[in-house]
């Protein structure tokens, strides 16, 4: 029996359940198998195509998947037009810093460049066998569909995807891989596909991350993306702020700086892609989505947002309460629209869709879980609020009956997931950073999990989200609330399970998500997967001593006063029960949950006071500054105070030592506090 509060994302993928992994002890995909059925056999392996290799997308494609491909021993083969930008020679630096001149030598050893007039193919190309094309020219749909022709005329069977930043696959007659900026390095891919293909399970078997989304006019990411650009512009037309300050504002309610992203994205080809997904969506859905008059200009002219000998004002003044209002509104009201819209069309699982926001346009927070913190009848009368400025809008594309199924487990469990097979129950975390969001859907996660029987628990993954410190810095008891809470949610992992086992199988496990996985009775990572720095607030200064011997605290007082990332291996005994390579860290797993022969051996664990934890500080580097220095002697303190009573009081005593840290200097003037003046105070 198998069941689960939701369906996985990776189901989406055709990829199966996350307990499955476990249970299978490897991964649902074999990555050779697909390289195979992609690029043919070993010895027979054909090549991978970039056209408009040279542009921002294909230039920053080529690197990203020649180095993931290189070692399969399939070719690259970047395809442009004579005489363009060396677009491929910029990425390489950033090659190089991230694999080190030898590999990053060896990544391009393998890429070959053919220049063409777009009319006829090079002869010689034939010999490299193209298998499949990642096509990433200009975003005109008659230039992309003589493109395929072309191909498909020279190759027949040749797999393509475009990287098209709107067309659907209905108009352009092949799959799409939209990908997220910066190409280089983001590893989000939006898929449109009728049936996720060997294509997308490969991309996912590389390490990347494809999405599937609906055929529908610029997908997700760029309707939020676009669409938000179109509501500041909106916003610039009726009060003339200026663009630097409108982007200050919707950082801080929504996250992005819009404007300063197409200069960064490079303005000329920015403002263009922007204007061609309205313009677009605004043919099929109504003025929703029309280009605003200053981007048409934008558009026409190529200009940057900010000019470069850019000057502000000495003078800035704030917003007042009504004017906050009514820009919240302005922004706001389109975005729910839009959102409204995308759920009506079912564009993508929930929990993609919200995934999509934050880790492709940088919203602090996803706009489902911005609407389901608001509610469905308070974000419906916030369109409705727009619609009364901007009544155009209101013509069409607006669903507010999307909003009815807001208590689904759909919209409810945007972050967190569970499943279990009748014995052991997997709880998967979606997002890097804990947050009060990651927290709520927790706790709903374990409940759901005793509702459903008595369960062994694994869970799943990887800092904590510092926006949500921010009410704590001005406010002690905010932070000790916060503290007090998460931790409550944690200790659940350790009291409420007969075996817990935490899970680490990215590449980090960082502060807060550590420390809440530490709170399982057992610690099982991947071999190359880094732990910490911890800044203790959720039980870090005494949990970690109190499931050790005593031999190994010195460690763990080095490793959480020097605030340094340690690798798994070197973390065996004191911090975590087993590192390994992923099959033998899933098996070690899921034979610690199922209690079957070779799991790990249980814990000891102290729940009463503790002495001496921190009597012989080790000798540590220097802080390097004041606020470090001063971040240590705040952690000591609390290690000091929470270990030296019992578990029950400890909860109390790290959540106010932690608490009482963030109304200091040196929490203002540190990583949060600079965070928090940046976006906040402005
Ligand atoms: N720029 C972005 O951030 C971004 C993001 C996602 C998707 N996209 C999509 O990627 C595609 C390319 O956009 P870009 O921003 O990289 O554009 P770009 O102008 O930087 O690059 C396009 C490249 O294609 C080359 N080219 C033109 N016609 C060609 C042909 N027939 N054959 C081979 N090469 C040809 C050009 O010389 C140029 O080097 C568009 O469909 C766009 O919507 C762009």
């Amino acid at each position: 029996m198998k069941n689960a509060m939701r369906p996985s994302t990776l189901s989406t993928l055709g990829l199966g359940n996350v307990i499955d992994i476990f249970a299978n002890g490897k991964l649902p995909t074999n990555t050779g198998e697909l390289v195979d059925k992609v690029f043919g056999p070993a010895g027979k392996r054909g090549a991978l195509v970039v056209s408009g290799a040279n542009g921002i997308v294909g230039a920053g494609k080529v690197m990203q998947l020649g180095s993931r491909l290189e070692p399969f021993g399939i070719p690259i083969v970047a395809l442009d037009f004579p005489g363009v930008p060396d677009g491929i020679g910029q990425q390489y630096p950033g090659l190089v810093r991230a694999f080190g001149s030898d590999s990053a030598a060896k990544v391009m050893s393998n890429v070959v460049q053919f220049s063409y007039d777009g009319k006829s193919l090079p002869a010689r190309l034939s010999d490299f066998n193209p298998r499949f094309l990642l096509e990433a020219i200009p975003e005109i749909l008659e230039i992309k569909k003589a493109h395929f022709d072309l191909f498909t005329k020279t190759f027949p069977g040749i797999e393509i995807r475009s990287v098209t930043s709107g067309f659907p696959q209905s108009q352009l007659g092949v799959g799409i891989a939209h990908p997220a900026f910066p190409h280089e390095i983001n590893k989000i891919y939006e898929i449109v596909e009728n049936e996720p293909s060997s294509v997308t399970q490969l991309l996912w078997a590389l390490g990347l991350i494809p999405m599937m989304v609906s055929d529908d006019w610029a997908f997700v990411l760029d309707v939020f993306f676009c669409g938000l650009t179109l509501a500041a512009s909106r916003y610039h037309e009726t009060s003339n702020m200026p663009y630097w300050k409108i982007d200050k504002f919707v950082r801080r309610l929504i996250g992005p700086n819009p404007f300063r992203a197409h200069d960064a994205i490079g303005a000329a080809g920015a403002n263009f892609l922007t204007w061609s997904c309205l313009h677009h969506l605004s043919k099929h859905y109504g003025d929703l989505f029309t280009p605003s008059t200053v981007l048409e200009e934008k558009m026409t002219s190529g200009q940057n947002w900010y000019p470069l000998n850019h000057f502000r004002p000495l003078v800035d003044w704030a917003l007042s309460d009504e004017e906050n209002q009514d820009f919240e509104v302005r922004l706001l009201g389109p975005m729910f629209q839009m959102t409204s819209l995308m759920v009506h069309e079912k564009r993508s699982h929930m929990a993609t869709m919200n995934a999509i926001g934050e880790l492709c346009a940088q919203f602090t927070r996803g706009l489902p879980a911005v609407i389901r913190a608001r509610g469905a009848d308070a974000s419906r009368q916030l369109v409705e609020q727009y619609h009364q400025l901007h009544p155009e809008a209101a013509g069409g594309a607006w669903h507010p009956e999307a909003f009815d199924a807001i208590g689904s487990p759909e919209w409810q469990q945007l972050y967190v997931n569970a499943e279990h097979d009748g014995t052991v129950g997997v709880i998967s975390i979606g997002r890097e950073a804990y947050n009060s969001d990651v927290n709520v859907e927790m706790n709903r996660a374990i409940n759901w999990l005793k509702a459903e029987g008595d369960f062994h628990l694994t869970t799943q993954l990887t800092g904590a989200d510092t926006g949500d410190f921010f009410p704590a810095l001005e406010d002690a008891e905010m932070g000790v609330a916060i503290a007090k809470g998460w931790s409550e949610t944690a200790r659940r992992l350790h009291s409420e399970f007969a075996v817990s086992v935490g899970f680490v199988n990215g590449k980090r496990a960082l502060g807060g998500m550590l420390e809440l996985l530490m709170h399982c009775h057992h610690l099982v990572a991947v071999d190359d997967a880094s732990l910490g720095p911890v800044v203790p607030g959720m039980e870090g200064c005494h949990w970690p001593f109190r499931r050790v011997a005593k031999e190994h605290w010195p460690r763990l007082l080095s490793f959480l006063l020097e605030g340094r990332a340690v690798r798994a291996p070197k973390a065996l005994d004191w911090l975590v029960d087993f590192a390994g390579p992923l099959e033998e860290a899933l098996a070690a797993a899921w034979n610690t949950a199922t209690g079957g022969d070779f799991g790990l051996p249980a814990r000891e664990f102290a729940d009463g006071a503790l002495s001496g934890v921190a009597d012989t500080v080790p000798p540590l580097d220097p802080a390097g500054d004041p606020g470090m220095e001063a971040g240590r002697v705040a952690i000591l303190a609390n290690i000091k105070g929470s270990t030296s009573v019992p578990l029950a009081e400890a909860l109390d005593v790290q959540a106010r030592h932690s608490g009482n840290f963030m109304t200091t200097k040196a929490c203002l003037s540190g990583v949060i506090g600079g965070m928090y003046k940046k976006t906040v105070k402005i």
